[in-house]
């Protein structure tokens, strides 16, 4: 039996929707072990939408368990919406494929308009956030003043808890002279919805310990990707949780050894959404070209992503510090036009050649890109499910990829597409 990790490889919005919901499909059990509705997972399946911000993407599947695991954090009213809206396209989301832990930490509206007002008064030197709130609802979290769902449970506990919260967040509103945040509406409010969040909570741990003794099969669901991760990530400009795949252990309440394999998703280009250092980015025809061939548009902000050629230092990093086992290249298709295609093999900076991306924003914002040049295949990939039809220059491109990054291909996809996959190794079946 194997378990496995899905995660981002670069800046996030590598296309997992795609390759999450062909491996949901195998799964019993999907769980979301981080981040919380900045993510954006689109399936499309028997020609139905689904836009899944923090429901995993098991839901939309008959006979699957989803998990928000305790390292998710809950906007309570955008998850009650999210299940509201999915619900109404005919799926079934009742007490038994949906369980919430009991310890995740919730969004509330005061950590959205503290994300707000940072960014607002950050001017230049903003992070570009979804702005919904995910950064200060973390740092509360590690700052143990937190609501967590079972805060819920109790009247007398939740006022507690929200005196607790309220005293910092209004001590830092009144020095930015904002208004303070009153409690007893909030208070209302969350009383009002609290058995609709609850009735879905149960110590999650305890699950999994079960599942994995039925010896059903997990997936775990990244979001964000490794260059957003807290720590390893291009820090200040990342997201306020551990992206990594060793996240799903913690995030979810199981040892690392119940992931057996971790696979990477990663785009054949690059992209990020938000300010921040991106050593291979095309301001000029042909990012536009990435941009508008790949539909590089936020899912969630609907922003325009910054696009650029693959990097293959930042990728080789991402891959051994998240232990990556086998990647799933997707986007080739995005390519298929193109005369020269690049890769970043090395930067460049004062002088000196690095075969790393160095740690100081300051380094990661000076680092010029190596490249190599492949020739363009410049015919149609769009479609193509075995390796052997691929143009003679893709196949290229996708072997040096392979070589230099360090780690086995493990599938390419050639389109939206479920089906239009190039499968190589099944990581559930290994
Ligand atoms: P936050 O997660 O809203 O705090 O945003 C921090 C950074 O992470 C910003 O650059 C966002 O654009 C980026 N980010 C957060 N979630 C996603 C995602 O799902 N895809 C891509 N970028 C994201």
């Amino acid at each position: 039996m194997k378990n496995v990790a899905v995660i981002g490889s670069q800046w996030g919005d590598e296309g997992k929707g795609k390759i999450v919901d062909w491996l949901s499909s195998e799964a019993d059990v999907v769980i979301r072990f981080q981040g919380g509705h900045n993510a954006g997972h689109t399936l499309v399946i028997d020609g139905i939408t689904y836009k899944l911000r923090l429901l995993p993407s098991g839901i939309v599947r008959k006979n699957k368990i989803s998990i928000i695991g305790n390292g998710v954090v809950i906007d309570p009213w955008a998850l009650l919406d999210e299940i509201e809206e999915i619900k109404s396209k005919g799926v079934n989301i009742t007490v038994e494929n949906l369980i919430i832990s009991e310890s995740a930490n919730l969004i509330l509206p005061f950590h959205k308009e503290m994300d707000e007002i940072r960014e607002d008064a950050a001017g230049k030197a903003k992070i570009g956030t979804t702005r919904r709130g995910i950064g200060p609802a973390y740092e509360d979290k590690v700052g143990r003043r937190s609501i967590r769902v079972m805060d819920l449970i109790s009247e007398k506990n939740l006022n507690q808890r929200l005196e607790t919260v309220l005293l910092h967040h209004n001590a830092i509103r009144k020095g930015l002279g904002k208004n303070v945040f009153k409690k007893d509406k909030l208070k209302e409010d969350l009383l009002k919805i609290a058995p609709e969040i609850l009735k879905f909570s149960k110590p999650v741990w305890k699950k999994i310990y079960e599942f994995k003794k039925q010896n059903k099969k997990i997936l775990f669901e990244g979001a964000q990707g490794i260059l957003l991760d807290v720590d390893h990530g291009t820090y200040p400009f990342v997201t306020s949780s551990n992206t990594v795949a060793s996240a799903a252990a913690t995030g979810s309440g199981c040892g690392p050894n119940s992931i057996n394999y971790v696979l990477g998703i990663t785009k054949a280009y690059t992209t990020r959404v938000g300010e921040g250092p991106f050593p291979t980015e095309l301001k000029n025809n042909i990012g536009e070209m990435l941009g508008t061939r790949g539909k590089e548009f936020g899912t969630v902000t609907s922003r325009k992503r910054r696009c650029g050629w693959f990097d293959g230092v930042l990728v080789r990093q991402t891959i051994k510090i998240s232990g990556i086992d086998g990647i799933a290249l997707t986007k080739l298709d995005v390519l298929d036009e193109l005369d020269e295609i690049k890769i970043c093999v090395a930067y460049e900076i004062d002088g000196k050649q690095l075969d790393y991306l160095p740690a100081a924003v300051e380094d990661q914002l000076k680092v010029k890109p190596i490249y190599k040049s492949f020739k363009g295949w410049k015919s149609q990939t769009k479609g193509i499910r075995e390796f052997d039809d691929l143009p003679e220059n893709a196949k290229t491109y996708i072997k040096e990829l392979e070589k230099f990054i360090e780690a086995k291909i493990s599938s390419i996809s050639t389109s939206p597409e479920r089906n239009d996959t190039i499968l190589i190794v099944d990581p559930f079946k290994i």
